[in-house]
């Protein structure tokens, strides 16, 4: 209506000289004209100049004797005509309506202050009320009219801003629609040769969008995946969770009684509580390397059994993958390789905060020719500086498959002490030998857990907290403070392209 009106009556005249007259006499809220007025010039329909002015407005003050009558009239009308005393009419009255009203009462000689106040006029206008109700209305007033009510604070001065309005280089009696799209119905009438389109708005926020954000363990498993990516290693497919007793355990000189395959530490399956196939040859080089050893090794001693071995269980390390991939690259003519893994293993563990009974372990291997422990301390450092762990430290450990074995610490400069971060080693000739690798070929290896780094860079310092019901919450704040890890990770993606 408001558009039709500003469009309509400059169809017909040159200009609309003010808004605010133009608003008035059409029964038209102001501010509706001025939107209208601003959008029709944003689209070049019509040419608006700014008016500015002064109004008058009513102060509170003002506004209660607009309604209520001006305080001498209101003293005015309070008086009897046969008098009253000063302490009576007070009591009557509002204090401030009284005070101020006596006073301009008695200036303008409509009351008397004799023994007691008495009336001095028959009748009186209220001409106070009458000018505030104009100023509301707003209608102009004479300025020396103004000046008494501002004196008395009753209006103030408040910018009003207006336009003047002419016709624009695009203007039309209407507004045409632009179109926002080209559809197949256009297209199909024929109408899209008359269509206008719309400008694109370069400079549009788009709408917010809530997307989900990834868990810091997955961030982090990326990162360590590009830091073996840059270093040449594959990786191996970790896609199996259960896993039979023979490449968990025995594959890897593990033997039978040993603790670790107790069902306190391991989960055994029910169904299907064995494994239907193992390579035959090599399960009979297995089971002797274990009972009478061989290749330099005096092996266990004891009889092992081949049900054992059947067991299916969650694998407990990925080093169960890591024996089949080595076992497979046995069966081909030797190539060196490097092979990486990240991935879930479950252990039958009481769940306390660094103990859970699922988790991830990421594990390297170099498989090549004569390697010896120096090329193993070398690739460690390697491997755990790219992650920001350069001050390492090593010490003798025992796994029934490597030989020798370490421990890997590292300087932790917030806790100022070494913290344990993974455990490395030569795989046993026990273990690589049956499997049909040539004799001097080496394989050094090493595994740690992605929740361990993942809670020294976030953080964390209770393991529950990376899976518990406070995953949500956790997870929004830290993928605010993902920057720094994601930083590193766009570093570490240029640096291996
Ligand atoms: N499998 C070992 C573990 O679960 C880690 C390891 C991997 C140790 C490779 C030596 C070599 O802790």
């Amino acid at each position: 209506m408001a558009e039709e009106a500003v469009l309509g009556f400059l169809e017909k005249n040159e200009e609309i000289t003010d808004s605010g007259q133009f608003a008035a006499e059409r029964g038209i809220d102001h501010q509706d004209i001025a939107n209208i007025i601003k959008s029709l010039h944003g689209f070049k329909l019509v040419d608006a100049q700014d008016i500015k002015r002064e109004r008058w407005v009513l102060t509170e003050e003002g506004k209660t004797y607009a309604a209520a009558g001006s305080p001498e009239v209101q003293v005015f009308l309070a008086v009897p005509p046969e008098g009253i005393s000063l302490d009576e009419l007070q009591r009557k009255m509002d204090p401030t309506v009284f005070k101020i009203g006596r006073s301009q009462a008695i200036k303008n000689q409509w009351v008397e202050m004799g023994k007691q106040l008495t009336r001095k006029v028959q009748d009186v206008d209220d001409k106070v009320k009458d000018l505030l109700i104009r100023i509301q209305d707003g209608e102009v007033v004479e300025p020396k009219e103004i000046d008494a009510l501002k004196r008395r604070k009753l209006i103030s001065p408040q910018p009003w801003k207006g336009y003047s309005v002419r016709k624009g280089p695009k203007y039309a009696p209407r507004r045409k629609k632009f179109a926002t799209d080209l559809t197949r119905e256009n297209i199909l009438r024929g109408d899209w040769k008359d269509l206008e389109f719309k400008e694109y708005n370069f400079s549009a926020k788009g709408q917010p969008v809530g997307g989900g954000s990834l868990h810091p363990l997955l961030k982090v498993r990326q990162q360590i995946k590009m830091i073996f990516l840059q270093m040449g290693f594959e990786e191996m497919p970790t896609n199996n969770f259960v896993e039979s007793s023979f490449w968990n355990f025995d594959a890897l000189f593990q033997p039978q009684q040993h603790p670790a395959r107790d069902s306190h530490d391991t989960f055994f399956l029910q169904v299907p509580s064995t494994t239907k196939m193992l390579p035959e040859d090599y399960v009979e080089r297995v089971k002797h390397v274990h009972e009478f050893g061989g290749y330099g090794s005096r092996g266990y001693g004891y009889e092992w059994k081949r049900e054992e071995a059947n067991k299916n269980l969650l694998r407990t390390h990925t080093t169960a993958v890591s024996s089949r991939m080595l076992y497979s690259l046995a069966q081909k003519n030797f190539v060196p390789k490097k092979y990486f893994s990240i991935d879930r293993v479950f252990r039958n563990e009481a769940v306390d905060r660094t103990h859970l009974a699922e988790f991830h372990q990421i594990e390297g291997l170099v498989c090549d020719r004569n390697l010896s422990l120096g090329h193993l301390i070398g690739v460690l450092n390697d491997f755990f500086s790219r992650l920001g762990m350069s001050k390492l430290k090593f010490k003798p450990a025992y796994n029934p498959y490597t030989e020798p074995s370490m421990e890997i610490f590292s300087y932790h400069e917030g806790l100022e002490k070494w913290v344990e971060i993974g455990n490395s080693g030569m795989f046993r000739p026990e273990m690589l030998r049956p499997m049909g690798l040539p004799a001097d070929v080496r394989v050094i290896a090493w595994g740690l857990s992605l929740e361990r780094p993942t809670m020294i860079l976030y953080g964390v310092d209770n393991i529950r907290d990376l899976f518990g019901p406070k995953v949500r919450t956790w997870i929004l704040v830290s993928s605010r403070k993902t920057l720094s890890v994601a930083s590193e990770y766009k570093r570490l993606v240029s640096h291996f392209l």
